[in-house]
């Protein structure tokens, strides 16, 4: 079906992406009059965000009156290890209380205090409890009142179209070209500006949290093509509890929530290992160490009969069990017939979220195409080197708005419409070019580059494995060209498939090259050649993609210098005297 036939749809604003980024952006845009549409390429209730489960973070000082967003920045900032944007985490820290506070009177319904307040829980290395939450579907909650509030605001939702391109002319975007997932009916989206939700690439690695389909790049791909700069592509957080089985579904989350609630991780000695890796946090240290923690026991042959490391609750009550961790109690019933109020859980390490993404600015998460912004997992630098879990979703209610009001002042400010038909011809031969009959098949690729990413890339790594995986994963972008793509009326997966793993295959591509420089270890990254810490690598790696040879390229940049400000509060949290610069304690 080589053609150029599509239909057109124009808004003020394109929202690529329906997650909880994306919905909060479109929300913003319509709300200040514009015209507004989002596209997915999930149905629009079971995009990414429903699998955040534990929390999402506000320094509200509900439990703990301490609490303040000095502290949610200073620990958000350190724990990152230094290298995130600290403009960007300020904005967090400050605006989290009241868009958690408005997204719970749009109906999420967030437990509560007997005071009426919210309830807030631990999650690991937030020095208070800071953790807003419903039970252990939060993501659910969020994302199901999203969708009221847009379908409230008749905001267009098209799920199932698969972006393939953006539209770019002089380094402007104004739009992006879809094809319907199930008839492959292609659209050309004309808008003054686009909004980049699309997630991470998580997915690409064996053992993941996400599900089929999501998270394999697709995002940073299109910025890449675009002329967008990715930054760390090498911090991929490595969550510390994925179910093992059964194999479909090995990888599956298993909230932290569930050690919030006191759960115990344990090795096939019985002992409670986490004393011997930080014996102050113990299970509620930072998700890096307790990733490495599990990793560490299950390789040194500590781990239990299926490959992993105990979690325990049962000592807990059923009534907390099913009030706090609800889905995780069924979960294990419905996958193992397992009763994790009786009976410990098996876990392990798995993929679970890109912390590097598109370089986009702090406050407006504008990119460096014109017209072109990015929010929620797909931008990058909130996070630096280890993400603190519940930060993920309130980084995409206050980025997706943000990122929305910069949008519509975009428009507005707007003279002129660019418009390109050379843009548009290039978008359809870009499809066309993959309507072959060749040796190849995606599917069996897309699974062999997960196993080398879980192999060569995953939670330890050192320069040979990183170089051997880069020749493998070279290897299958060489015969992505003899791929056979065949559409006709009853399926289109052949399409998704090969854009998904060409999307995959680059940014794995793009995380080995940002792991191979980076020689040192910090935070998520870890390189068994380079254990520690290295002072001259506080800095930020940057991919970009040569359109001329089609390769990457990598350089690298300073952190952006703190304000004094910041300084202030981060010698107070490290109690370091602000004005000798020794430590205090
Ligand atoms: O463990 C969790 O519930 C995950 C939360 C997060 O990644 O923010």
């Amino acid at each position: 079906m080589k053609n150029n036939k599509h239909i057109t749809q124009i808004s003020n604003v394109l929202v690529i992406g329906c997650g909880g980024a994306g919905l909060r952006a479109a929300i913003e845009v319509k709300i200040a009059g514009l015209q507004v549409s989002v596209l997915g390429k999930r149905i629009k209730t079971d995009a990414h965000t429903v699998l955040a489960a534990g929390g999402i973070n506000a320094a509200l000082g509900n439990v703990d009156p301490e609490d303040t967003w000095e502290h949610h920045f200073a620990d958000t900032y350190l724990e990152g290890y230094e290298i995130g944007e600290a403009l960007q985490i300020e904005i967090m820290a400050k605006e989290s209380p009241q868009l958690v506070k408005e997204i719970d009177s749009w109906g999420a319904n967030f437990e509560k205090l007997e005071n009426g307040s919210l309830d807030q829980r631990f999650f690991g290395a937030h020095t208070y409890r800071r953790t807003c939450y419903s039970g252990d579907y939060t993501g659910l909650s969020i994302l199901k009142t999203l969708i009221k509030k847009a379908e409230y605001l008749e905001i267009p939702i098209y799920d199932t179209q698969y972006v393939t391109e953006l539209l770019i002319k002089d380094d402007i975007c104004f739009g992006a070209m879809s094809f319907n997932i199930n008839t492959a009916e292609r659209t050309i989206h004309l808008a003054d500006a686009v909004i980049l939700c699309t997630g991470g690439h998580t997915k690409i690695w064996k053992k993941s949290s996400s599900r089929k389909k999501e998270n394999t790049g697709d995002g940073f791909y299109l910025s890449l093509k675009a002329g967008c700069e990715l930054k760390d592509m090498e911090m991929v957080q490595f969550h510390p509890s994925g179910m093992l089985f059964p194999e479909e579904i090995a990888g599956t989350l298993v909230t932290e929530a569930v050690r919030g609630e006191g759960g115990k991780l344990i090795n096939n000695k019985g002992e409670r290992f986490m004393v011997k890796y930080d014996s102050k946090r113990m299970e509620l240290s930072t998700r890096d160490k307790v990733a490495i923690a599990n990793y560490t026991e299950i390789t040194e042959g500590r781990g239990t009969p299926n490959g992993g490391v105990y979690l325990d609750i049962s000592h807990m009550s059923k009534e907390l069990i099913m009030k706090k961790i609800p889905s995780i109690y069924r979960q294990f019933l419905n996958a193992q017939m397992l009763d994790i109020s009786k009976e410990p859980m098996e876990v392990a390490p798995t993929a679970h979220y890109s912390m590097g993404g598109i370089a986009v600015t702090p406050q407006e998460h504008s990119t460096s195409i014109q017209g072109l912004y990015a929010a929620g997992e797909v931008a990058g630098g909130l996070h630096g080197a280890n993400r603190l879990g519940g930060n993920s979703l309130a980084e995409i209610l206050i980025f997706g708005k943000k990122a929305g009001i910069a949008s519509v002042n975009y428009s507005k400010r707007l003279k002129a419409q660019m418009r390109s038909d050379m843009s548009v011809r290039n978008a359809h031969e870009n499809i066309n070019k993959f309507l072959n009959k060749g040796t190849e098949l995606a599917k069996p690729l897309q699974h062999q580059l997960s196993n080398i990413m879980w192999k060569y890339c995953g939670v330890i790594k050192d320069k040979k494995l990183l170089e051997i995986g880069l020749e493998k994963v070279k290897e299958i972008k060489r015969i992505i060209k003899n791929v056979d793509v065949r559409i006709d009326y009853q399926s289109c997966d052949d399409l998704v498939q090969i854009f998904d793993l060409e999307s995959s295959v680059i940014t794995a591509q793009a995380t080995i090259l940002s792991a191979l420089i980076r020689e040192e270890s910090r935070g998520s990254h870890q390189r068994s050649d380079h254990p520690d810490l290295n002072s001259s690598e506080k800095c930020n790696y940057y991919v970009k993609l040569n359109k001329q040879t089609n390769d990457l390229e990598i350089s690298r940049k300073n952190i952006s210098a703190l304000n004094a400000n910041h300084i202030k509060i981060i010698n107070k949290a490290k109690k370091v005297d602000n004005f000798t610069g020794k430590l205090l304690e």
